[in-house]
């Protein structure tokens, strides 16, 4: 690894090159102990709250929760309160095809805690919560291992474990749930950043989202830049799955090509129909035309799309694209809280239809019906769980558009993709907390 020239003196060179994030990770799945983490990044970097913001602004990094809101304006909304503010780590993690948090959590555990005790110490607070799913339970033993190794860096952080529903990853689900309450979606204002946890002002942020902080801190923003491109500067991790043969977490440079992005994950295992991007409130895009883009924003906009939280999916040929769309709408629609009407009704009336549609039994006005009630779901919840599925159905309906009458006049025989939809409803789970 080579060394690379740095933006302020003093300051430790950063890594040349990928991998950033992911640089020291133990193929054999161990998690990084503090000494070997400090032998690759070096010790925590101490910056005063405005110079870290600063830096994080110039970086232009972007959070990685899947809302892509930019990270400055987040961590000054909070430090801008001054009183009693709080971070809280979103580890929930619900997408089921993400695996990057994880990960971060599981195995570079050190990283993530390098960018909680940074971006507190920015904002004022003394308190970190980490919230991750209650069957994680590898990565919850690892961050309890990595907690109780550091030194006393004037921030105490707490875990805490719970149910691991599609929306409870929502951050003021999150909120929410820490609360006390169920861990479903609230309605906005106040945001989390005006009144969170036990009213307090709280910053909610992303394990990758902090990892890059850990990094930028340590490396300046000149270095951040040296990756990705001037609008999209940097690295991500991009969790790629389906027909690829070696489905994966994988870091990137923003700028890269779907076609080296595939090629990372060792090439697709069959002739692809369609790229499923951005994870279940993605977007279908016919491959030929998914092959073309590059992992950078404007691009992925310019076909509807945008990379959530880093979710690439390929469907091979074999698949079938209505029912594998069909089985995820109605895994969405049991993941549903079950608060906003058109949310819990028109989700599981468009699960059905779609399903009618791949099964070749739906009629005309049935395809008409879903896409008028598409439209009439969206922005019609308290969160954004009913416009995610209603893009995922749109697109559904225009690339698989001719598989549709197919369907009517042959039997499918596809067989699943084995795309995750596991997990159950929300709405019929316990709610366990768990916090230390
Ligand atoms: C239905 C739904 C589920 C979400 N699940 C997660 C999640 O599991 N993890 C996460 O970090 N963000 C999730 N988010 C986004 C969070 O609300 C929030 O934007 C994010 O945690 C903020 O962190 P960031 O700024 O670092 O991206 C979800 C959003 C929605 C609408
Ligand atoms: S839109 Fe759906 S998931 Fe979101 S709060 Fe309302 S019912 Fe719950």
């Amino acid at each position: 690894m080579a060394a690379i020239r740095d933006t302020a003196p003093g300051r430790r060179t950063g890594p040349q090159g990928l991998p950033r994030l992911l640089a020291g990770l133990d193929p054999s799945g161990a998690m990084m102990s503090l000494a070997e983490h400090e032998r690759v990044h070096g010790q925590l970097p101490r910056l005063p709250a405005r110079e870290l913001i600063e830096t994080v602004q110039r970086s232009g990094l972007r959070g990685r929760g899947g809302a892509d809101f930019p990270t400055a304006r987040k961590l000054r909304s909070v430090a801008e309160r001054r009183r009693r503010a709080i971070l809280v780590v979103n580890g929930s993690e619900t997408e089921p095809a993400s695996a990057k948090d994880r990960l971060l959590l599981g195995r570079l555990p050190h990283l993530v805690l390098d960018g909680a005790v940074l971006a507190a110490s920015a904002i004022g607070a003394a308190e970190v919560i980490i919230k991750v799913g209650e069957t994680a339970l590898a990565m919850l033993k690892a961050l309890e291992s990595a907690i109780s190794v550091r030194a006393d860096e004037g921030v105490t952080i707490h875990l805490a474990a719970g149910p691991e529903g599609y929306v409870s990853g929502e951050e003021t689900a999150v909120i929410h749930y820490l609360n006390g309450g169920a861990p479903v979606p609230t309605f906005v204002p106040p945001r989390p950043f005006e009144r969170g946890y036990r009213g307090r002002p709280t910053l909610v942020q992303n394990p990758e989202t902090l990892a890059q902080i850990a990094l930028v801190a340590r490396y300046g923003d000149r270095w951040y830049r040296e990756l990705g491109t001037e609008p999209n500067p940097g690295s991500a991790l991009v969790t790629i799955s389906g027909a690829v043969k070696a489905p994966g977490v994988y870091e990137l440079a923003f700028g890269t090509s779907f076609k080296d992005l595939l090629a990372a994950a060792g090439g697709s295992t069959e002739p692809l129909q369609a790229l499923l991007v951005g994870g279940y409130f993605g977007t279908w895009v016919e491959s030929s035309r998914g092959l073309m883009l590059s992992l950078a924003r404007e691009d992925l906009s310019s076909v509807g799309c945008s990379l959530g939280s880093g979710v690439l999916i390929a469907l091979g040929e074999s698949s079938c694209g209505l029912h594998e769309s069909a089985r995820i709408v109605s895994y969405l629609a049991d993941q549903s809280a079950g608060q906003c009407g058109p949310c819990l009704y028109g989700l599981r009336a468009i699960a059905d239809a779609l399903s009618a549609l791949a099964d070749g039994i739906a009629r005309d006005v049935e395809l008409d019906r879903v896409r008028r009630w598409t439209t009439e779901i969206r922005g019609r919840g308290a969160c954004h769980h009913p416009d995610g599925a209603a893009r995922l159905v749109d697109s559904a309906l225009a690339v698989f558009a001719e598989e549709i009458d197919w369907h009517r006049r042959s039997r499918c025989t596809a067989p699943p993709a084995g795309l995750p939809v596991g997990n159950g409803s929300l709405r019929a789970r316990g709610t366990r907390r768990a916090t230390r």
